[in-house]
């Protein structure tokens, strides 16, 4: 049965100028939903590893092939992984799955730049192939990225890292005979508002018009 749907909304207007800093972030971040969780893992200019979640996270281009992630500022100072990325030039992006749900949210804990957060997180780490930055070892799929552009955005700081290897588990299952991963078998989180997150619900598949 199709569900009946209005003709018309009589939407309430809210002005972005109108509204405080904590409105607009609560109002963009529960509409621009789910997004994609970029779980970013970094070493630090001494060696000690970072990792920190980022749903301002989203693709860019294909090819080449770019991710961009905001990454703000913590009372008036750089987070960690903004930090590493600017010196190191290299980073990992992984991709947040159910089996990792809690591991992620613990690492969003503010914690000083030279404590190795996949210790605090109990996360097994490896190192890259193609870029000298860590990854989470059981993580399904995982990009490989070099800086590639930054933008000042005031407070935040957006991020462009090109993708120059994808890592993926073997026994993840593709589609047909194309290379898109089965989203059902990733079993990917995405994030709805504050701590509310969302796992895949129904998949449809519509064909294009012509
Ligand atoms: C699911 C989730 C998504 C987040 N997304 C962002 C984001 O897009 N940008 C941001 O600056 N902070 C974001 N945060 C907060 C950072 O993860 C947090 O500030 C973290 O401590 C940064 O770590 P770092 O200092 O090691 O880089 C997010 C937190 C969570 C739990």
């Amino acid at each position: 049965m199709t569900p009946e749907f209005p003709e018309d909304i009589q939407h309430r207007v809210i002005s972005t100028d109108a509204i405080d800093e904590i409105e607009r972030y609560q109002i963009l971040t529960s509409l621009v939903v789910p997004r994609p969780i970029g779980w970013v893992s970094t070493r630090g200019q001494d060696g000690t590893l970072n990792i920190a979640p980022f749903s301002f996270f989203a693709a860019v281009s294909a090819s080449p092939m770019l991710v961009s992630l905001s990454i703000g500022t913590r009372r008036g100072v750089a987070k960690d992984s903004l930090q590493n990325i600017h010196q190191q030039g290299v980073f990992c992006v992984n991709v947040v799955t159910e089996m990792h749900l809690a591991a992620m949210n613990k690492t969003s804990a503010s914690l000083p730049p030279d404590q190795d957060e996949f210790v605090f997180a109990d996360l097994p780490v490896a190192t890259a192939n193609s870029v000298e930055a860590p990854y989470v070892a059981n993580c399904p799929a995982v990009f490989e990225c070099q800086l590639f552009k930054e933008v000042d955005l005031g407070r935040v700081n957006m991020i462009i890292g090109e993708v120059v290897a994808v890592r993926l588990d073997p026994s993840l299952p593709t589609i047909g005979d194309s290379s898109f991963v089965d989203s059902e078998a990733l079993r990917p989180v995405g994030r709805l508002w504050g701590p509310a997150y969302t796992l895949l619900g129904e998949v449809k598949i519509l064909k294009r018009p012509e």
